[in-house]
């Protein structure tokens, strides 16, 4: 787990309360789950314009379980205080989340991005190393994509090993509570993913809007609001939003590592990525 996750944290898990009409991302990081979050807030309000009854919903943008120390209080203490209806997200694991996301009830939605292992693996050294700084004031660190990539197939990275986590919540993808979305198929056509998502929602919107909410969603649009957030955080996560990026990082062996390692672990599971 990483630093800000803690043994206080993945204790406190079990007694979170979800409610029946919360909206759960659960990813592993760098999948994808801020566009998916933002998606999710804009068909939500398109959804409030036309229904005024539905009230606004809660929004926190940081994984349910960090405790930051920034911030007074973990991510689920906070929640538990937030008004209904809730959109919210984790990273951990499926075996480490409460009870009411790894086995939902009722109305409870939960969304799972994936995106490919080579790609995941860029975005999450690009992202530790614009976080290192901050959280190690005064401190020079800098991660070496070298070593970085060694670690990512040996599991030494926060929240573990990326094929034990897919495949923990790809035993779910039967359950009508899940909606399992690949970050490359968004990347190539955005409007079916938001299309998708709005019937899942149980949201009725019309075609323009949703053409609407696919504009915002491009990169580039959510690029504009995201390097402007006030979270140093969130102006972190807009870096490049392609697929391929890395071929930009890997040599020759490295691929040959990751192709090995992924496809042992994923055989037979019927997980497939696009790598390009
Ligand atoms: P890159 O670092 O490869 O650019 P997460 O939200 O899970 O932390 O994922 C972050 C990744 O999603 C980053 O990938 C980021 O650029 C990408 N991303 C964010 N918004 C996006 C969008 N609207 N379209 C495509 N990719 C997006």
């Amino acid at each position: 787990m990483p630093k800000v996750v803690t043994k206080e944290t993945l204790d406190a898990m079990s007694n979170f309360q979800v409610r029946d009409d919360d909206v759960i991302v659960a990813s592993y990081p760098k999948t994808g789950t801020n566009w998916l979050l933002e998606i999710i807030l804009k068909i939500r309000r398109a959804a409030r314009e036309r229904q005024t009854e539905l009230c606004e919903d809660s929004v926190m943008f940081g994984p349910m379980e960090l405790k930051i120390p920034s911030m007074p209080q973990p991510g689920y203490i906070k929640l538990a205080e937030m008004p209904s209806p809730r959109i919210m997200n984790t990273h951990l694991p499926i075996q480490f989340v409460p009870p009411g996301v790894s086995k939902p009830q009722n109305k409870v939605k939960v969304l799972v991005p994936m995106r490919n292992p080579k790609d995941t693996a860029v975005s999450f050294f690009h992202f530790l190393n614009k976080m290192m700084p901050l959280e190690n004031p005064g401190k020079e660190i800098v991660l070496q994509w070298e070593e970085f990539a060694q670690d990512f197939i040996n599991a030494k990275v926060g929240y573990g090993d990326f094929c034990d986590h897919v495949l923990g919540w790809w035993k779910m993808r039967d359950d009508p509570h899940f909606l399992f979305l690949k970050y490359e198929d968004m990347k190539k056509d955005l409007l079916s993913a938001v299309k998708t998502i709005v019937a899942f929602l149980e949201v009725d919107l019309d075609e323009s809007t949703i053409k609407g909410i696919t504009e915002a969603s491009t990169f580039n649009n959510m690029k504009a609001d995201l390097d402007n957030a006030e979270l140093v955080e969130r102006q972190a996560i807009a870096r490049k939003g392609i697929i391929g990026d890395w071929k930009n990082m890997f040599t020759p062996e490295q691929n040959e590592a990751f192709d090995a390692w992924y496809e042992k672990k994923l055989a037979g599971t019927g997980i497939t990525f696009d790598f390009e």
